[in-house]
């Protein structure tokens, strides 16, 4: 899969892309994640890429052209024909969630346009972007955070990428519902004990305890997830907020 990510800010993404699961998989290959500084699609002397709102209004909107071009050149250049999904980050897009980065999982070529300032030329809205992604009810400074969280959420998804393919399997909302809790050595720390059934040796118990903590919970702080009769239910809409 190729990530092409267009930013006036590439420093913020190269250490996060550098280490952990993500940091291996680029390394391996099965990811290659582009930064492109918006400036170098600028044609003026200054690399201006905002200015300010027509009408009038607080701060600075991004202009359209660098991204115009900058899409264009991420186009020309992926691997998919040119058909590559242009995400725009913005809290008014569709709620990242594990169903929606299973989708985007299946993308050859994904390209996130990451806006700062009071927003975007709304004619990048309209003819570049294909999708928009939100990571959450709140705003935060620019869309880089954002663009990070969703590689971060569809690249573990990619093929290849987690060591041991189960573990996304039993990751919280893929089961569906919450994972349970995890213990690991000291037996005992500061008094507070490791639950015996871990211990046991006794596979099938310890996976039924994994499965009612899991599920207790989900009870306790996501009800919504699960079915009135209190067994794992994948409701798409509820769980996609849409
Ligand atoms: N840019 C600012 N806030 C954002 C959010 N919540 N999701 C995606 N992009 C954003």
């Amino acid at each position: 899969m190729l990530i092409d990510v267009i930013t006036i800010f590439p420093e913020m993404l190269a250490q996060p892309l550098s280490v952990g699961v993500l940091g291996r998989a680029i390394e391996d290959g099965l990811l290659t994640v582009r930064v492109q500084d918006l400036r170098d699609f600028t044609h003026d002397r200054h690399h201006v890429t905002d200015e300010p709102p027509y009408g009038g209004g607080p701060g600075m909107v991004m202009k359209p052209e660098p991204f115009f071009r900058a899409v264009c050149h991420c186009r020309s250049t992926g691997p998919s024909a040119g058909r590559a999904r242009v995400v725009l980050m913005t809290p008014q897009g569709r709620r990242l969630t594990h169903h929606l980065s299973e989708e985007m999982a299946r993308e050859e070529h994904m390209i996130l346009l990451c806006p700062r300032y009071e927003g975007i030329d709304e004619r990048v809205r309209q003819w570049v972007a294909t999708h928009e992604l939100s990571i959450g009810d709140y705003v935060i400074s620019g869309g880089e955070i954002a663009a990070l969280a969703a590689i971060d959420a569809v690249g573990r998804l990619v093929p290849g990428v987690l060591g041991h393919p189960e573990s996304s399997l039993t990751d919280s909302f893929a089961a569906p519902g919450l994972e349970g809790p995890q213990y690991t050595r000291p037996f005992a720390y500061r008094g507070l004990k490791v639950p015996d059934v871990l211990r046991s040796g006794d596979h099938g118990a310890v996976d039924r305890w994994h499965r009612e903590q899991a599920r207790m919970r989900t009870l306790m702080r996501r009800p919504e997830l699960l079915s009135k009769r209190g067994e794992w239910q994948y409701d798409r809409e509820r769980f996609d907020g849409s």
